[in-house]
């Protein structure tokens, strides 16, 4: 089967064991309080990015119908900089009628066409989660460094959390991230901002005590099951990038034992 046909069967599988509106908004109050916190962490970690969104080329890898531009888009990025790539030719049909003004590719993210080094923030939300296959995550995470200017900046929102004895999902643990971004690649973690809780918590808080849902992960970090990584790849930065005030951390100085510690920040 070719990969695309392996993805649409994976949701095929996946809203055939869960109900039709599993992720809509509207209709699913399920889903209300884990898209705020989701976002939020998006926000809170693009307060670390140093350059200007007016002027920044983004390129959003796994797009699906583009569900996470919206909120860039809020944040400063200008639709005729932004470039969104998916495989499910559907889901950029979708996408394109929502944002005529964007460029939406249908491809494979393992492999761009894209030149070296034109993006300024490269951003994916929940595909890697999606995607058990660490071949094909390790080819899409050295394209994503690859079309990353030296500089710029790579945003991965996903889960992080475990779910043990499912085969079609694997969570972006540290480790993961650690073996898909830091084997033999100049790219620096420079925050690491949480967001929504586990889904089962976070559905059941988001429909029936919704504002329980913040104190709720405040006081128990660990249940929150999704993060957003900002990464760095180094090089000279343009003049897009103003002066850098933050202190890069080094991936390899955490263990995989103080992910949900650090995550609480
Ligand atoms: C969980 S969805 C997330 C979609 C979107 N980022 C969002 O948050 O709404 C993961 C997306 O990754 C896409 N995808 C999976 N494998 C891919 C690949 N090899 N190349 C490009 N896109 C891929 C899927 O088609 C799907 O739309």
């Amino acid at each position: 089967m070719s990969r695309e046909g392996s993805t649409r069967e994976w949701y095929r599988t996946y809203y055939g064991k869960r109900c039709a509106n599993r992720n809509d908004l509207r209709t699913n109050r399920g889903v209300l309080f884990q898209a705020l916190a989701m976002e939020g962490s998006v926000v809170q970690a693009c307060y670390a990015i140093q350059h200007d969104p007016a002027q920044a080329k983004l390129l959003d890898v796994g797009c699906g119908s583009g569900a996470d531009l919206f909120q860039l888009l809020r944040l400063g990025y200008a639709p005729e900089n932004v470039v969104g790539i998916d495989i499910l030719a559907e889901r950029i049909a979708a996408a394109r009628r929502l944002y005529p003004q964007i460029r939406f590719v249908q491809g494979d993210a393992s492999c761009m066409d894209f030149p070296d080094g034109t993006f300024d923030l490269v951003f994916e939300s929940t595909m890697f989660a999606t995607l058990p296959d660490d071949a094909l995550c390790a080819g899409i995470a050295r394209e994503m460094i690859r079309v990353c200017r030296p500089g710029g900046y790579l945003l991965l929102v996903d889960w992080w959390m475990p779910r043990p004895g499912d085969p079609a999902y694997k969570a972006l643990t540290r480790d993961r991230l650690r073996r898909l971004f830091f084997s033999g690649s100049d790219v620096e973690l420079l925050k690491t901002q949480r967001g929504a809780l586990v889904p089962p918590v976070g559905r059941f808080l988001s429909r029936f005590a919704p504002s329980m849902y913040f104190l709720v992960r405040r006081v128990c970090p660990f249940l929150v099951g999704q993060v957003a990584y900002l990464l760095r790849k180094s090089g000279h930065s343009t003049s897009l990038a103003a002066s850098d005030h933050d202190q890069p951390t080094m991936l390899s100085e955490f263990t995989e034992d103080d992910v949900y510690a650090k995550a609480a920040v």
